[in-house]
C-alpha cells in the first residue's frame, strides 16, 4: 500500500518498521474524535475562504458516511492498510470523493490533529469516569446511611482502637472519592483549549480561523503557543496522576473487603453474584472481585510512570516517542472504568453483619480511652488516667477479663474516683454518642457528613431517593 507520504521515498517500507510503526489497531478507537475534528476544520477552511464550499460540503458528506460505516462495523483497521486513525479516515475520505478529499489537510498537520483527538477523547473519557466515581459516591451514602448505629471497632496499625461505626469507616471513602472527582474536574479545567491550527509545530501562513475551531469543538479557546499545543500531554499525565489515586483509594477499600469477608472478621458477607469458588476446596468463597481491583491498581501506576518516562527529555516538539501516549492512557481508562463498574454493584448487593462487628468491638479494649477520659473528666490529670487504665487493662488480660465486666471493687482498687456511672461511660453505645467532635463517628456527626456528600452529588445532577 503507498504511503501518504510515498513522494519523497524510492523504496517501500519494511514490513516490520510497518508494524513497529502503525498506531491504527489502538488508536482507531479515536475515530469519532478525528472525525469530528475534520468536519471542525473543513468547516473553517471553508469559511475562511481557504477551500470552497462545494469541497466542504462533499469532505461533510464524506466524513459522515465514513462515520456511519466505521458505527456499523462496515470498516477494518488493518496495519497492512492504514498508518494511524488519521490516515485512515484521510484515505477513505479521499477514495470516495477524490480530490476535495485531498484539500482536507489543508493548514493542519498530524501533529496537531493527533493532539486534538486525544484531547477530545480524554475529555469524553473524564466525563464518563467522573460519572462512575459518582454512582460509586452514591451506593457509599445508601451504605452509610443504613448503618449510622452500627458499631464496628476502629483500626489503626490493624489493632482495635476506638469504636466507630460501619457509616463512619464508610464516608471516608466517600471523602476520599469526593477528592478524586475534583481531581478529575481540575485536569478537565486545565486541558480544556484547542491545539488545532498549531500546525506540525510553527502554524500556518493561512489565514485559519482558531477561535471558530476551539469554540465549535467545545473547548475554553485556543492553546496559546503552537510548540506547546503539538508537544503537551500534561492532561494525559494529570489523568493518570487522578486515577492513580483514585485506584489507590479503590485499592485500600478492596483490602478491607478482603479482610471484612475472612473467617476472622466476618464483619460483612459478598453476595454470591460478587464472589468466585475455589476449583478443589468446595467451602471457598474468594472475594476475587476485590483482589483483582487491587491487582489492576499496578498496571494505572504503570500508566502513570511510562507517560511520564517517555516524555522525559524530549525535544520540542513533536517525536514519535508521544504515539506511546495512546496505550498508556487507554489502558489506565479502560482499568480504572471496569473497576469502578464492578466495585459499586459488590459493594452495593454486600450484606452487613452488625452482630459480628459488634461482638469484635467488645474485644480488644477499645473503650480504654474513653475509661481515661472518665477519670480526667473527674479532675484526673489525662496522663495519670491513662496509667489508671492501662493497668486495669493488664489486670483483665491477667484475670480473662474487660473493662465491662470488672467490678467496682476491682476499678476502686486502682482509683478511688471510679463511680458505678463509669459502666455507662465505657458502653459501647456511649463511646460512638459522644464522640460528637467534627468528623467524628457519632450518628448526628456522620449524618451531618453526609449531608456534604449529598450535596455533592446533588450539585453534580445525581440525586438520592431517601426511603
Ligand atoms: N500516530 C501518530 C501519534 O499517535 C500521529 C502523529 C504522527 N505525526 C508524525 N509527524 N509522524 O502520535
Amino acid at each position: 500500500m503507498a504511503k501518504m507520504w510515498a513522494g519523497r521515498f524510492q523504496k517501500e517500507t519494511d514490513a516490520v518498521v510497518n508494524d513497529f510503526n502503525s498506531s491504527v489497531m489502538f488508536d482507531c478507537r479515536m475515530y469519532a474524535e478525528d472525525i469530528r475534528g475534520s468536519l471542525a476544520h473543513a468547516a473553517m477552511l471553508g469559511r475562511q475562504g481557504i477551500i470552497a464550499q462545494e469541497d466542504v460540503q462533499q469532505i461533510t458528506d464524506g466524513l459522515n458516511g465514513i462515520l456511519a460505516d466505521i458505527e456499523a462495523g462496515k470498516i477494518a483497521f488493518s496495519p497492512e492498510k492504514y498508518e494511524d486513525i488519521h490516515m485512515a479516515n484521510e484515505q477513505l475520505l479521499t477514495e470516495r470523493i477524490g480530490d476535495a478529499g485531498k484539500r482536507l489537510h489543508t493548514a493542519r498537520s498530524r501533529n496537531d490533529q493527533v493532539a486534538l483527538d486525544m484531547r477530545l477523547y480524554v475529555k469524553k473519557e473524564i466525563g464518563e469516569i467522573r460519572a462512575l466515581v459518582l454512582d460509586f459516591m452514591r451506593v457509599l451514602y445508601v451504605k452509610a446511611s443504613e448503618n449510622l448505629e452500627t458499631v464496628m471497632p476502629g483500626y489503626t496499625h490493624l489493632q482495635r482502637a476506638q469504636p466507630i461505626t460501619f457509616a463512619h469507616h464508610i464516608m471516608a471513602y466517600a471523602n476520599m472519592l469526593k477528592r478524586d472527582v475534583r481531581r478529575l474536574d481540575d485536569c478537565l479545567d486545565g486541558m480544556n483549549e484547542c491545539p488545532l491550527g498549531s500546525g506540525a509545530l510553527a502554524g500556518t501562513t493561512y489565514p485559519i480561523d482558531r477561535e471558530f475551531t476551539a469554540q465549535t469543538l467545545g473547548f475554553d479557546r485556543p492553546t496559546d503557543n503552537s510548540l506547546d499545543g503539538v508537544s503537551d500531554r500534561d492532561y494525559c499525565i494529570e489523568l493518570c496522576a487522578a486515577l492513580s489515586i483514585l485506584m489507590m483509594h479503590l485499592s485500600r477499600l478492596s483490602e478491607e473487603v478482603i479482610a471484612w469477608c475472612s473467617w476472622e472478621f466476618k464483619f460483612i458477607e459478598l453476595d454470591d453474584a460478587y464472589s468466585t469458588g475455589s476449583s478443589i476446596m468446595p467451602q471457598k468463597k474468594n472475594p476475587d472481585v476485590c483482589e483483582l481491583i487491587r491487582g489492576k491498581t499496578g498496571r494505572v501506576y504503570g500508566a502513570l510512570t511510562t507517560l511520564l518516562t517517555f516524555m522525559k527529555a524530549i525535544p520540542l516538539a513533536y517525536n514519535k516517542d508521544m504515539q506511546e501516549d495512546k496505550e498508556a492512557t487507554f489502558e489506565a481508562i479502560d482499568t480504572v472504568k471496569n473497576c469502578l463498574r464492578v466495585i459499586a454493584p459488590m459493594f452495593a448487593t454486600m450484606t452487613v453483619l452488625p452482630e459480628n462487628m459488634k461482638n469484635a468491638a467488645k474485644r480488644g479494649f477499645i473503650n480504654a480511652t474513653d475509661c481515661a477520659d472518665y477519670l480526667t473528666k473527674k479532675g484526673v490529670p489525662f496522663r495519670d488516667a491513662y496509667k489508671a487504665t492501662g493497668t486495669l487493662v493488664h489486670y483483665c488480660i491477667e484475670h480473662g477479663k474487660t473493662l465491662d465486666t470488672l467490678s467496682l471493687d476491682e476499678y476502686k482498687a486502682v482509683s478511688e474516683v471510679f463511680e458505678d456511672d463509669v459502666y455507662h461511660a465505657i458502653d459501647l453505645s456511649t463511646c460512638v454518642r459522644e464522640r460528637r467532635s467534627i468528623g467524628g463517628p457519632a450518628p448526628e456527626e456522620v449524618a451531618r457528613q453526609m449531608v456534604n456528600i449529598r450535596d455533592f452529588l446533588k450539585d453534580r445532577g445525581i440525586e438520592i431517593d431517601e426511603a
